[in-house]
């Protein structure tokens, strides 16, 4: 059996009165997390831009970032607002700029934030420059380049990477760098895959850098990342900083490719078993879709995980078992190792914890996280900034 390093939940009166479904993060785990890219990231050269999107819970910043001034990237004006909120002011907006948000963005850089968003196609420059313009601002903004086909993004020898960095950078827009998202890592299973896919992300950007320079473009960032990417970088001469969301909670899907192991999985479901189907060896839990969210990302992994895999309390993972199917507020829990699954031993009212899939997805479920320390026997609650 797996240890997975979960709170010791018999110790912990607030933990056993929590009624499930509810997110469960190992404080000591997500530190150890965070811990360990900053340093791998800093030991290369570059600084760490955590992608907030994962956790989006104010009450996480501290433990993200190092001050107000540390950089982070979002993918929502809502998490942006709510950072000018917490105080927190070097910003990106890592999703394609549509003009309809522009407003929003201004006011965030009239109070104060260095807010910069993301463009790729000439439309998008235009709308910039004609925006800051009508409203006499200067928004900042980096050019998304494409490093792998995985989805947005321009080509480095695409010849648009020059027509749109020259419209921003001498129009009124104010054209600060690129940026670029290996997002087919996800699908690596090697570590020489990982590390080309890592090397070719940082090659992308620096092949692009190279044209810009080259067309007197200057560009003050240099952007790369993904969590998998993230954690098989050798060498980041020449890029700025890296972005990288799920590393803090991690999850299964992660856990596939070979990024971390299920005891670094820091956010879990507690859920209570409300039934059985004896017939059929079905355990039924409180936590549906609805809590774990529809995710299947390990489906095309070699290890199908359903809809997450399940450990007892104490954190020990129940080999063979998994949330098989899911409705909206029922998880039903099957052994797909050929055994069969004996219903009595997980009694009516006992509970389990199920890793998910994919955390960003489960977590987007809950409206709070509940934080246990098992160190310092503490619990916080996070709360959850929801919308865009
Ligand atoms: C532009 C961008 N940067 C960084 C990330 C962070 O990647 P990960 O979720 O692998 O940590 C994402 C994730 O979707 C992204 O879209």
């Amino acid at each position: 059996m797996l240890n997975i390093s979960h709170l010791n939940a018999t110790q912990s009166d607030t933990y056993q009165h929590l009624d499930t479904p509810f997110l469960c993060v190992n404080k000591q785990t997500f530190l150890k997390n965070l811990d360990h890219l900053r340093t791998r990231t800093e030991a290369l050269g570059a600084s760490l831009r955590p992608h907030f999107k994962t956790v989006r819970a104010a009450e996480a910043l501290q433990y993200l970032l190092t001050d107000k001034s540390s950089p982070i990237t979002v993918s929502t004006v809502k998490e942006a607002e709510a950072l000018m909120d917490a105080g927190y002011t070097d910003v990106i907006y890592a999703v394609g700029i549509s003009a309809a948000k522009l407003p929003r963005i201004k006011k965030l850089l009239n109070r104060g934030q260095n807010i910069r968003v993301l463009a790729d196609t000439p439309e998008q420059a235009e709308q910039v420059n004609r925006f800051c313009e009508e409203n006499h601002c200067s928004v900042p903004v980096l050019l998304e380049v494409d490093c792998d086909g995985h989805r947005g993004g321009v080509r480095p020898k695409d010849p648009k990477l020059i027509e749109i960095a020259q419209a921003l950078h001498s129009g009124a827009a104010d054209f600060k760098g690129v940026l670029a998202h290996a997002g087919e890592s996800y699908h690596c299973l090697t570590t020489e895959t990982l590390r080309e896919a890592a090397a070719n992300e940082v090659r992308a950007v620096l092949e692009a850098v190279t044209r810009l320079q080259a067309a007197n473009i200057p560009c003050e960032i240099v952007s790369t990342g993904s969590t998998p990417t993230a954690h098989h970088y050798e060498n980041l001469q020449g890029v700025t900083e890296v972005r990288a969301g799920v590393y803090g909670f991690f999850d299964l899907v992660m856990t596939g490719i070979g990024i971390c192991d299920l005891n670094q999985i820091a956010a879990t479901v507690v859920a209570t078993v409300i039934g059985h189907n004896h017939e059929k060896g079905w355990v039924f839990v409180d936590a549906g879709w609805m809590a774990l969210s529809g995710d299947r990302g390990t489906a095309k992994q070699p290890h199908d995980c359903g809809y997450g895999l399940v450990s007892d309390e104490a954190g020990q993972l129940l080999e063979g078992m998994q949330v098989s199917t899911v409705n909206q507020e029922h998880g039903i829990i099957t052994m797909t190792n050929g055994r069969t699954l004996e219903p009595e031993n997980f009694p009516v009212g006992s509970r389990l914890n199920i890793l998910p899939n994919h955390a960003c997805a489960t977590a987007a479920m809950h409206s709070q996280y509940h934080v246990f320390d098992t160190q310092a026997e503490t619990h916080e609650v996070w709360n959850r900034i929801q919308g865009w």
